[in-house]
């Protein structure tokens, strides 16, 4: 069982509009693709939220999150100087492979995505989908990178899935909204080795509760212990 860490807030801000933002004080090192079970708060909610990292550099650990309920609104209130609990880092990360790599993000799900664009081997192409509003794009380390949104306010305007060929690539990461990566299994088949990252309500973060479980085959799934990221032939979605 990981311990509790405390961990100080060095920067926090909104980067978008209800998308924060946080740098932490951490000694833990991890792989892309891996998560802290994080709180900011005393007794309620009861549970910790998972939030993904997003890039990790000499002692310091960012997020980038968007604020959704309850707990990701205490989160934001969050000030520089004060301390925040963390159990971790959990979960499996991405497994850095070599190739022709395109990242795949949609909403949030951009975030631990850009941890891994630093730590590859060579500079992946990069497309981001969102609703309307973008961000995040200057974190990334990127041959190129692609922008869709469902608004046309910025870049093509439609789905982020619609901007590339799967076959120009060898391997594919993906993180974002659960319909996205649905979307993305059908188009990518077989022509490119696909991870994707998932989410699922976490009560644990440890594989300890079954709380947060993917059909795998005939079998179950993790998403906290043996994910978040599944290679796409692993899991029905
Ligand atoms: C491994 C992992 C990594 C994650 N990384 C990030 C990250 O980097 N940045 C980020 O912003 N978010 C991330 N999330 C999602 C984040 O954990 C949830 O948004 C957060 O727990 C919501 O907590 P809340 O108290 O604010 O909202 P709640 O009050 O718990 O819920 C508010 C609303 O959001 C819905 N919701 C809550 N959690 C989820 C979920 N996991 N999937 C779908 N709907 C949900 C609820 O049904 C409800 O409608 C990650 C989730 C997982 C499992
Ligand atoms: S959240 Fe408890 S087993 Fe995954």
């Amino acid at each position: 069982m990981k311990k509790e860490t405390r961990a100080r807030v060095l920067a926090h801000g909104e980067i978008a509009r209800g998308v924060y933002r946080l740098a932490v004080e951490t000694k833990q090192v991890a792989a892309p693709g891996c998560f802290y079970m994080i709180r900011a708060w005393e007794d309620e909610p009861l549970l910790s939220r998972p939030i993904s990292i997003a890039k990790q550099e000499d002692g310091v650990t960012e997020f980038l999150y968007l604020v959704v309920g309850r707990g990701t609104k205490l989160l934001s209130k969050v000030k520089v100087g004060l301390k925040i609990t963390l159990v971790g880092p959990l979960g499996n990360g991405f497994p850095l492979e070599s190739g022709k790599i395109a990242l795949v993000g949609g909403g949030i799900g951009i975030a631990p995505l850009i941890e891994l664009s630093h730590a590859l081997d060579v500079p992946p192409d990069v497309f981001l989908g969102f609703r309307d509003e973008t961000y995040g794009e200057e974190y990334f380390r990127a041959k190129e990178i692609y922008v869709a949104t469902e608004s046309g306010a910025k870049g093509h305007k439609g789905f982020v899935t619609e901007l590339f060929d799967a076959k120009e690539y060898d391997v594919i990461y993906a993180c974002g909204p659960t319909p996205m990566l649905r979307a993305l299994q059908h188009k990518v088949g077989d022509d490119a080795k696909l991870y994707l990252s998932l989410e699922a309500h976490m009560a644990c973060g440890v594989g300890a509760c079954i709380g947060c479980t993917v059909a795998s085959g005939d079998t179950y799934k993790r998403v906290c212990k043996e994910g978040p990221v599944f290679l796409s032939q692993e899991v029905q979605l």
